[in-house]
Formats: structure tokens, C-alpha cells, sequence
């Protein structure tokens, strides 16, 4: 398995589970245990090439648990198949490198983690929204350089956001979870941009504004705009929450940047080439009071040349989901996936997980993505 280092935990276990990345809590761990499994994990930070994990996975492996940094493609499918594979499961709620028809063909089925991210990168996406709002790191900056000489009336002006609009592209789990923070805590009206109406946020978000309007507060309003253009046209602040295929891959262009407000703000939490990131540093540039908050970029760990130079730009290195709850979770979730199958489980069937997180778990795999393609058994 070399020049990578990996460490065996339960050597004497009968079902053999590759695992690319060291995983956060024990929990996991005692999971696969449970289900007889020798547990190999990579304990190198190296983003794995896919012969190492071919290598990994040699001739005997029942399972495997990889990252959204490795390609699982046809060929990995393949050799997990040929040695024995059952299941694989993702450590992400986003599958976008997981080539999940690929898998269905070889009969495998393909996990993911939803729900135990929702808040934890919703929260996210409004950190950096208010982050990218009151040019945080730019003042940030400026303090530690020892430039601040004492209070000043127009140091650092930014943007107000109460009572405006903001746009959420893709109002599936995490966007109406943000839809709902900023509409409830920040008094924003909230428009959206989705493939489906979210009936359930809609409703929800005219129950809140009769709440207030019986209060004698301003009201406010939640609505689907019929097409992107719209979004950003109308929006103050746009927060971007769709998967990452072909349908949403550059989504955010140069064009449609320029039907941004001038003083937008545009915040990214689900995947980096849902925009067009060197449209954005050019688009950046020419807009200084133009601001963007991002957690994921086009091409990582790189960044579009020039985008980190920009004051107008807050950044952080893809930690949406970086609280240990939700790293926990998902580790319980992916054992959860593959102990599940390997036990001969049938397949979670309710989109509440929370069962899975505590007490004693349902004998059930929590989220196969394919389950239906596969013709696998539904809990009942
Ligand atoms: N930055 C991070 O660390 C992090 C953490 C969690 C999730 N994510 C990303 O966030 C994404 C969303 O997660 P989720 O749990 O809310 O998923 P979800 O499936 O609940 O929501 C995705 C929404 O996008 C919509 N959508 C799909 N294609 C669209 C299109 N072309 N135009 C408009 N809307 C479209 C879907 O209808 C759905 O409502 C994930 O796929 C993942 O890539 C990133």
C-alpha cells in the first residue's frame, strides 16, 4: 500500500472495508466493528490517486468509504466489484465525483451523508454572507497590519441587509435552511430558484410573516422566480445551493454576473464550478463594491490566478460542514451505509436520519442513492 500509510483497526474482522481518509470520532469504528469488519484506513492527508486505492483495495475488499476529493469512476467501480465489493459509500452529502451510473451497471450501491450537514453549512453560507457584507476580512487585515488609528464615522462601510431580498439558487436541504435563517433572524424577504417549488419553505415562511404582521411588524415575502436571470436581477444578496451537474456547471458566468446589482453580494457553499471563477475575479475587479463569499472554488485546492488578492473577497478553504458534530455524523452515516448492506439490511426509507445519530440505530443502510436503480429493499 505504499509510499501512503494506512492503519488496520479490528485486523481480525471477516469482511474487509477501505477506508481513504482518517474519519473524525470512534463511533464509526465501532459500527463496521459490529458488522465484522477489518477496517483499513489511509491515515496520509494526500488526495489518494486512484491506482493507491486500487492498490488498497487489491483482490479483497467488501467496501469502501472514499472522499469527495477522488473520482470514483467506472475503473475503481471495477476493481471494487472484482474483489469482492458490496457497497461504497461517499463522506459527503454531493456526489458529483462519484460516477453513480457507473456503479448501478456493476451492481453496486453508492451511499452518501444528507441532513447532518444542513445546518452546518447553512450556518456557514450566512457567516460568509455577513462576513462578505461587512468586509470582515478586510478589516481584519487592516487591524493585524496596525493600520487603525481610532474610530472613524466612515471606516469600513458596508452593507445592511435587513428588509432586503435575498436569492437562494437551489432551495433543496441546506438553501431553505439559510432561506429560513436570514428570513427569521435577519428580517430578509427571500426569493428562490430551484427545478421544484419547496412548498414546505413557502409555507413556512408565510406563517412566519403572518406571525409578524399580527405583531405589527413589516411583512415579509417568499416567493419562486421562474428563471435564474430573474434571481439576479432582483436579489441583494445571492447564496448559491444546488448540487454540481450538468445542468448547474457554470451556471454563474460572466453574463449573468452582470445582471447582478453592483453592490450584490454573492455567497458559494455547494460546489466551486458552479461558477466561472475567472468571470468572477474579472467581474471582481471591475465592481469593487461587488462582494463574494466562498468556501469552494473551480479547480482545489487552486484558485483562479488573482482571486486572492481581491479585498472584495472573503474566502475560507471548503469547512462548510467543519464542526465535529457534522464530521461525526457523516462518519456514523458512511459506516451506517456500508455496515447496513453488508448485514443485509434493507435501505432507509424517511428523509429524518436523526435516528441513526442516537440511541440504538435502525437495523436499516440510511442513504443509498441508487437503492431504487438496484431494486434494493426499502425499509418499511
Ligand atoms: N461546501 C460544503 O462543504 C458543502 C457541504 C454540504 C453540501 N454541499 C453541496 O451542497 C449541495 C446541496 O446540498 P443539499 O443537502 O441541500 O442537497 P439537496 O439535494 O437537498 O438540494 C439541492 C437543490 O438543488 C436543486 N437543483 C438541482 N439542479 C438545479 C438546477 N439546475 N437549477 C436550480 N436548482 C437545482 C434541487 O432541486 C434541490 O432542491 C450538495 O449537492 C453539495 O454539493 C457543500
Amino acid at each position: 500500500m505504499e509510499p501512503f500509510q494506512w492503519r488496520t483497526h479490528h485486523p481480525e474482522g471477516r469482511r474487509r472495508v477501505v477506508v481513504t481518509k482518517e474519519l473524525p470520532g470512534q463511533r464509526w469504528l465501532e459500527i463496521l466493528t459490529a458488522a465484522d469488519c477489518r477496517v483499513d484506513v489511509c491515515t496520509a492527508s494526500d488526495v489518494l490517486p486512484v491506482d493507491a486505492i486500487k492498490t488498497a483495495m487489491g483482490t479483497n475488499c467488501q467496501a469502501a468509504i472514499g472522499q469527495l476529493t477522488e473520482e470514483w469512476g467506472e475503473e475503481l467501480f471495477q476493481t471494487l466489484r472484482e474483489a469482492g465489493g458490496r457497497v461504497y459509500s461517499n463522506y459527503a452529502v454531493g456526489f458529483n465525483n462519484v460516477d453513480v451510473d457507473a456503479a448501478t451497471r456493476l451492481g453496486l450501491p453508492v451511499g452518501n451523508t444528507p441532513g447532518v450537514l444542513t445546518e452546518t453549512t447553512a450556518e456557514m453560507a450566512v457567516t460568509l454572507t455577513f462576513a462578505a457584507a461587512r468586509r470582515t476580512g478586510e478589516a481584519e487585515r487592516y487591524l493585524r497590519a496596525g493600520n487603525y488609528k481610532g474610530w472613524l464615522p466612515s471606516l469600513f462601510l458596508g452593507e445592511l441587509l435587513m428588509g432586503k431580498t435575498v436569492g437562494i439558487i437551489g432551495a433543496g436541504r441546506i438553501g431553505a435552511t439559510y432561506a429560513r435563517m436570514m428570513a427569521q433572524g435577519h428580517h430578509m424577504n427571500v426569493i428562490y430558484y430551484d427545478l421544484y417549488a419547496n412548498q414546505q419553505l413557502e409555507d413556512d415562511l408565510a406563517a412566519y410573516n403572518d406571525f409578524r404582521v399580527s405583531r405589527g411588524q413589516a411583512p415579509l415575502t417568499c416567493r419562486r422566480v421562474d428563471t435564474v436571470e430573474d434571481l439576479l436581477q432582483e436579489a441583494d444578496c445571492v447564496s448559491i445551493h444546488t448540487v454540481l451537474d450538468d445542468s448547474t456547471r457554470h451556471m454563474i458566468n460572466a453574463e449573468r454576473l452582470g445582471l447582478m446589482k453592483k453592490n450584490a453580494i454573492l455567497v458559494n457553499t455547494s460546489r466551486g464550478p458552479v461558477i466561472k471563477e475567472d468571470e468572477l475575479v474579472a467581474h471582481c475587479r471591475a465592481h469593487p463594491d461587488f462582494r463574494a463569499g466562498l468556501d469552494v472554488f473551480e479547480n482545489e485546492p487552486e484558485m483562479a490566478p488573482g482571486l486572492s488578492e481581491l479585498d472584495n473577497v472573503v474566502i475560507v478553504p471548503h469547512i462548510a460542514s467543519a464542526t465535529s458534530w457534522t464530521r461525526q455524523g457523516m462518519a456514523i452515516l458512511a459506516a451506517s451505509n456500508v455496515a447496513g448492506l453488508l448485514r443485509g439490511y434493507p435501505v432507509w426509507n424517511r428523509p429524518d436520519i436523526m435516528p441513526f445519530l442516537e440511541g440504538e440505530p435502525p437495523r436499516a443502510a440510511p442513504s443509498i442513492i441508487n437503492a431504487e436503480a438496484l431494486g434494493l429493499t426499502l425499509a418499511a
